[in-house]
This record gives structure tokens, sequence and C-alpha cells, in this order.
């Protein structure tokens, strides 16, 4: 039982060429928490978690079947608009891609492209998303210097910035702490936290004691199939199927 599903997976089918990726994938998503979605390398983690997006569009010789549904809409259904679509989420990836602009410019540009154009309007908007992100102490004074002066922990928290300047409803996350330093990934990992008040968190990491430390909710995932979830108490305390038992014992990896 799940409070609140903000995304529903039904029977979700990925083939690449002549693999089965994702196998029959069901599950509900809640609203306003943190899941983390773990397993071994190749298992179909960012496989999932770009389905939720659509991101997989872009990838040759994939066959999606069945549905996602985001509120009650079907992001597969043949008129969705994938537009619309991505501009519900946020995809914060391993490494920050700040744009080649000034840190003001990279969460204004998401407005921007949304038709904002007074100024002040977008300096509110950057001020709101820098703070929201912890940054606007570390570089009010030089917004207008390049993002890509920042150190890597700081680029990420302003990619993260650029996309909430958008006012998506879902914050999607693959390993996004892997290249940042001990501090850094606390930084992230408090603000996933925060976070979860204003937007749903679907993350990916192979990382246990981080899925511990921020998700309320745990997918299992083991060669393309969802083997258990449930609260992250439950499944990396108490696991019920015998694979999530090895696989939180350190037996697979
Ligand atoms: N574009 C692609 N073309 C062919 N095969 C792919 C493609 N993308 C993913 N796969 C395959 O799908 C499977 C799942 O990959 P995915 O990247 O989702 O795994 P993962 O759980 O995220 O792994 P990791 O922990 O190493 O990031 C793998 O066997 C991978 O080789
Ligand atoms: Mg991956």
């Amino acid at each position: 039982m799940t409070p609140h599903p903000l995304i529903r997976v039904r029977d979700l089918n990925v083939h690449i060429d002549d693999h089965h990726i994702l196998k029959h994938i069901n599950i509900n998503i809640p609203d306003k928490s943190v899941t983390s979605i773990i397993g071994p390398s190749g298992c179909g983690k960012t496989t999932l978690l770009k389905t939720f997006n659509r991101l997989l569009d872009d990838t040759a010789n994939v066959k999606v079947t069945g549905s996602v549904l985001v509120h009650d809409e079907d992001i597969y259904a043949p008129h969705a608009e994938v537009t619309h679509i991505r501009k519900k989420m946020g995809l914060l990836s391993q490494r920050p891609f700040p744009l080649p602009m000034s840190i003001y410019d990279n969460v204004a540009y998401g407005p921007r492209i949304h038709g904002i154009r007074k100024k002040s309007e977008l300096d509110s908007i950057v001020e709101q998303q820098l703070k929201d992100t912890g940054l606007w102490e570390e570089v009010k004074d030089r917004l207008h210097s390049p993002a890509a002066k920042l150190s890597i922990g700081q680029q990420q928290r302003l990619c993260l910035a650029r996309g909430l300047a958008v006012e998506p409803e879902i914050i999607l996350g693959d390993e996004s702490t892997s290249a940042l330093d001990p501090l850094s990934t606390h930084k992230i990992e408090d603000l996933f936290v925060r976070l979860k008040e204003k937007y749903t968190i679907v993350l990916v990491t192979h990382i246990l004691r981080q899925a511990r430390r921020i998700s309320d909710y745990i997918v299992f995932v083991y060669m393309g199939e969802i083997i258990e979830f449930g609260p992250t108490e439950e499944v990396l305390l108490d696991p019920k199927e015998e694979l999530t038992k090895q696989y939180v014992k350190g037996f697979i990896s």
C-alpha cells in the first residue's frame, strides 16, 4: 500500500535491440516522497528512470509497451506531448552539466524559454531557486560570472536550481552524487530530503547507505524486474524476498 501515487507504471516492458531490458514493471511511486531505485549494475535502474520522462525516445531500436501514468495522463499514449511531459520533470544526471553561460542565465534559461521576460520576475526566480538549493549566499556576489567557475558540487546544485526554475512536479536523479565529494554529497542529499515537501523525487543509487539516509521508499530491481518495493526500513532491514536479502547483505553486486 502506497499513499497517493503520482506515477503509476502498468505492465511496462522495454526492449532494446532484441534484449528484454525491463520486464513487466508495475509500480506506484508515491507523491511528495523520496523513492530510491537500487540494484546491481546493468539491472535496468537508469532505463527505468528514463521511461518516466520518455528519455528512451532517443535510443535506437527501442520498443516500449505498457503505460506510465502521471496523475491520470499516460505519457506513452499516442497523442501525449513530450515537451509537456518533460516540463513536469527535472533531471539531475551523474555529472553536472551547466550551460556555458553565467550562473544567473543558467537559472533564468528555462523560465525565459517559457516566455518570462520581465527582469524583476527573472531576478526573483533566480534568487528563490538559488536560495532553495543553498547556493544564494555562496554566489550572490558573482551571479554574472560563468557557471563553469563553480566547484563541481556547486555546479550540481546549480543544475538542480535550473531544473526547479521551470516548476516541475517530479525530480529524477541518476546517481546524482557520484561525482561529488562527501560534503557536496551531503548537501545534495539534504536538499532532496527538504525538497520532498514540494516535489516527488525518484533517485537511482547503488549506495545503500545513501538510500537508507534519504529515501522513504525503495525499489529493488534485479535483471530487469522489480523484486521488491516498500518502505525503506522494510526493504533494507527486513526484506521479504530472498534476492533482496542477498543484495542488501552484499552477496550480489
Ligand atoms: N542504448 C542501449 N543500447 C543497448 N543496450 C542498452 C542501452 N541502454 C541500456 N542497455 C542495456 O540495458 C541494461 C540495463 O541498463 P541500465 O543502464 O538501465 O542499467 P543500470 O542498472 O542503470 O546499471 P548501472 O548501475 O551500471 O548504471 C544493460 O544490460 C544495458 O547494457
Ligand atoms: Mg545506471
